[in-house]
């Protein structure tokens, strides 16, 4: 394989970025150090800030409120874009999160993602439970 080739094939692969977390509290910031990790390899830390913020939302939902039994854990999926990042946060819990009304108990979550995305969305997964996405794309750059 040429130096070419091989280069290429590097870059393919690192498109894509999945990790498995076990279902506690930690877990939200090995993930935000994984996410930073994979924008700087990207050259999209300019989407650092917002994406963190959109990331931990996700993930808290996730241990907070999906009911998983002990050998189930939280996957996140990492996908770079041209200009913006897709997150994935997947749990094996089938019931969706809800916008709630905000009160001074909660419900701020989801309409950080919201705000802080260009889009998100649920999505069941194949097996069992679902995928909560998000996109969000670096100041002046779009998520293709
Ligand atoms: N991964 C999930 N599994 C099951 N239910 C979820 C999940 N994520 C969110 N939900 C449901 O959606 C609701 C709204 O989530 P949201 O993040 O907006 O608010 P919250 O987590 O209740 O409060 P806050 O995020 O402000 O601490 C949650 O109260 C929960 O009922
Ligand atoms: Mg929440």
């Amino acid at each position: 394989m040429s130096d070419l080739s091989a280069a290429l094939a590097r870059c393919q692969v690192d498109v894509r970025r999945v990790h498995r977390w076990i279902h506690e509290p930690r877990s939200v910031a090995l993930a935000r150090a994984e996410l930073r990790d994979a924008l700087s390899a990207w050259g999209l830390s300019a989407a650092e800030d917002d994406a963190v913020v959109v990331l931990s939302e996700l993930m808290t939902n996730a241990v907070v409120h999906a009911r998983l039994s002990d050998e189930r854990c939280i996957e996140t999926v990492f996908c770079r874009g041209w200009g913006g990042v897709r997150m994935a946060v997947d749990d094996a819990d089938e019931r969706v999160p809800q916008l709630r009304d905000q009160d001074v108990e909660g419900g701020r979550g989801l309409a950080i993602v919201a705000e802080l995305s260009d889009r998100w969305g649920v999505h069941p997964r194949r097996r069992l439970g679902k995928s909560v996405w998000a996109i969000v794309s670096a100041p002046g750059g779009r998520y293709l």
